[in-house]
């Protein structure tokens, strides 16, 4: 007990309250996060001599659902890469420009490779929980991340957050040490997201999250993007033109015109991009005719 809390104000305090033992577990602290802002500034990106990106540009508003759209092979996974810098873990990738976290360069030597890991995490097309791994041991994988030491109270307390904004909780809160791997491919894929918030990120990048799920199981993952929009800002890749007028507030049309490198056509609010695009070319993309 410090001295401030030993003197007249602890004797008042216990007048009227029972101050807990000494020895009392720490509260844990609360489930949400403060999202952050990311901001693409004329990022360029290369595999070899190959351009694939090209002056691309794009504010994601904090606490929002950025959508990104496109036909294959527009870079829209490599421009994804780029915000958290698994980019530069391909060789040969090289990359021009600059991303901000909230006003901070992820790529400034200041930022450890790990700094940039924990804050804005991942979630990939294919759900990749260690499948052998227990359910808990799975959501705990990433916290090795963070170099913080981990009290099993604390864990069981982060198991039960993340699993519940991630939408699984009450289908596995009997069955956690059950290997992750016995889970269906939609509850997997929950599994990974409960993972990558269990670090806390400000961000979560999403690449094509549901492009492997049945319509179940797609509808609960876009159920959870809605219930995460606000605590961690969401930048998605969907194929799918209905999840992305579902799920974004904003949406970013990119585009690899012949042998051109691919950079953002349009972008702005989802209403608008579905509703009323200003470029053909994003017309006719969100009308399926063509990608
Ligand atoms: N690891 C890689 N090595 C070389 N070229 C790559 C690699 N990954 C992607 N590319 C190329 O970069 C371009 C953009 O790919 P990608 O970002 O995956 O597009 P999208 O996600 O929009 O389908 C494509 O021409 C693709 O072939
Ligand atoms: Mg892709």
């Amino acid at each position: 007990m410090t001295d401030s809390l030993t003197g007249s104000l602890a004797d008042s305090l216990t007048d009227t309250i029972v101050l807990p033992p000494a020895q009392a577990d720490p509260v844990t602290v609360t489930a949400t996060t403060v999202p952050a802002t990311l901001e693409a500034r004329d990022v360029a990106a290369w595999f070899g001599s190959h351009q694939v990106l090209s002056h691309v540009s794009l504010t994601m508003p904090a606490g929002q659902v950025t959508a990104l759209i496109g036909p294959s092979g527009c870079g829209k996974s490599t421009f994804l890469r780029t915000l958290n810098r698994m980019h530069e873990m391909i060789p040969a990738a090289a990359l021009a420009g600059e991303v901000l976290f909230d006003g901070e360069d992820i790529y400034d030597p200041s930022w450890r490779l790990t700094d940039a890991r924990r804050r804005i995490g991942m979630v990939f097309q294919k759900p990749n929980p260690f499948p052998a791994m227990s359910i808990y041991d799975n959501v705990v994988a990433g916290l090795r991340l963070t170099g913080a030491r981990t009290g099993r109270r604390e864990k069981d307390q982060l198991v039960e957050e993340s699993l519940s904004r991630a939408g699984l909780w009450k289908e596995v809160r009997d069955r956690l040490r059950q290997p992750g791997g016995a889970l269906s491919g939609g509850q997997q894929q929950r599994l990974c997201i409960a993972r990558a918030l269990a670090v806390r990120p400000r961000v979560l990048l999403m690449d094509e999250p549901c492009s492997a799920l049945d319509p179940t199981s797609t509808r609960r993952v876009e159920e959870t993007i809605h219930e995460l929009a606000g605590e961690v800002t969401v930048v998605i890749v969907t194929h799918n033109m209905q999840q992305a007028a579902r799920v974004s507030d904003q949406c970013a049309f990119f585009l690899a015109e012949q042998g051109t490198p691919g950079g953002i056509v349009e972008h702005g609010l989802t209403d608008d991009v579905f509703g009323g695009p200003k470029d053909q070319r994003t017309a006719d993309y969100v009308a399926g005719r063509f990608g």
